[in-house]
């Protein structure tokens, strides 16, 4: 029996009242909450999700005056980039408040703390007493959810109650930043709100600090993340010979193509002969696109429910390639490119 998608607020917040899971709906992507101020409901998202305890959690709070009283400092630029950017896709990481549970956030000596953009989950946040620990609502290390089914689909019989949203209007997780008492910014993880954004409102560039390595103290930068179960490669890294080869050996069964759009596509192959232009575009051969307008924003709303769409699918190896680099493009790059770090058999 899965657990019942719904949109009773009422309902919601009876069960996290109680400690109980619920996953909500915001703009980037759907998140798995519990009381975040109370440590044994917040084990229960570590293991619905199969989570390693050293990868902490995002407090999702309803207003700025809340935030405050979560953290240990709030200087100027967090006030800043909360009045500009909040409700909406940047997660600030600040020294915390010894009310927040270590828990939370992996006895590191911060907090990771947002305001969601989505009506439901502000309303339902709002209603509480309490913030919202929430990671995003997938198994670790799996692709996150961004509709209300994704969550159903993999841990509905791990959780009382889906709230259901709609699809995500951005589908790429936040932006995280940290933000030191000296008002210094350093971007942690890329995410649905891009760089230019940000460096505008404060004025100056912003540092960057993106590990694309294991790192135990930034876990959400893991290499291998975000991961479908189809293996995922770069067809940049191939010869079309190369590419041509694999076609031919495995047949078309379980192998397909992700472009960023239908334009890029059509790029790629024209540069070929007939034979070969013949030979990528043939019927049985799966081409999925991330956006039909070649726009940045709308390939990240799709970018996940089109990793699942292999899966369902049935795809063993897809070829991909990179997003255009301005906008979300960086963003919807370096969720490929840790999709595609699994080893590939
Ligand atoms: O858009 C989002 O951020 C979504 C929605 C649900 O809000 N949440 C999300 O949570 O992506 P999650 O747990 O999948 O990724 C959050 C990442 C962690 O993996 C960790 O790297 C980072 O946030 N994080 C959390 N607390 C941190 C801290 N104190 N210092 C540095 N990084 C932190
Ligand atoms: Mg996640």
């Amino acid at each position: 029996m899965g657990a019942q998608i719904g949109i009773d607020l009422n309902h919601a917040a009876e069960l996290l009242s109680g400690g109980k899971l619920v996953a909500i709906p915001t703009e980037t992507v759907y998140g798995l909450a519990a009381n975040g101020l109370d440590s044994t409901a917040v084990a229960g998202i570590f293991a619905a999700k199969n989570r390693p305890t050293f990868d902490p959690l995002i407090l999702h709070v309803g207003s700025i005056e809340q935030a405050k009283t979560l953290c240990s400092q709030w200087p100027a630029a967090a006030e800043i980039l909360a009045n500009a950017f909040w409700p909406g896709p940047l997660t600030l990481v600040l020294p915390k408040a010894p009310q927040v549970p270590d828990l939370v956030t992996s006895d590191n000596p911060t907090v990771a703390i947002r305001m969601p953009n989505n009506p439901l989950s502000l309303s339902l946040i709002r209603s509480l007493p309490f913030p919202l620990a929430a990671p995003s609502a997938n198994p670790f290390g799996y692709v996150s959810p961004t509709c209300a089914q994704h969550v159903a689909d993999q841990l509905g019989d791990r959780i009382d109650y889906i709230l259901d949203g709609g699809g995500c209007d951005i589908g790429i997780e936040s932006t995280i930043v940290s933000v030191s008492n000296e008002n210094q910014v350093t971007v942690l993880r890329l995410g649905g709100l891009d760089l230019e954004a940000l460096s505008k409102v404060l004025g100056y560039p912003v540092k960057e600090s993106l590990n694309m390595h294991s790192n135990p103290q930034a876990p959400g930068q893991l290499d291998q993340h975000y991961s479908p179960n189809s293996a995922m490669l770069h067809m940049g890294d191939f010869s079309i010979d190369a590419i041509l080869k694999d076609l031919q050996t495995r047949g078309h069964d379980g192998l397909g193509f992700l472009w960023f759009s239908p334009q890029q596509a059509q790029n790629f192959i024209e540069q070929f002969d007939g034979q070969t232009q013949q030979a990528l575009t043939d019927s049985p051969l799966k081409h999925y696109y991330l956006s039909n307008n070649h726009s940045d924003r709308e390939a990240a709303m799709n970018l996940f429910g089109t990793l699942r769409q292999f899966d369902k699918d049935g795809c063993k190896r897809i070829y991909f390639s990179w997003a255009p680099d301005g906008g979300l493009g960086r963003a919807i790059n370096d969720r490929l490119k840790r999709a595609s770090s699994k080893v590939v058999h």
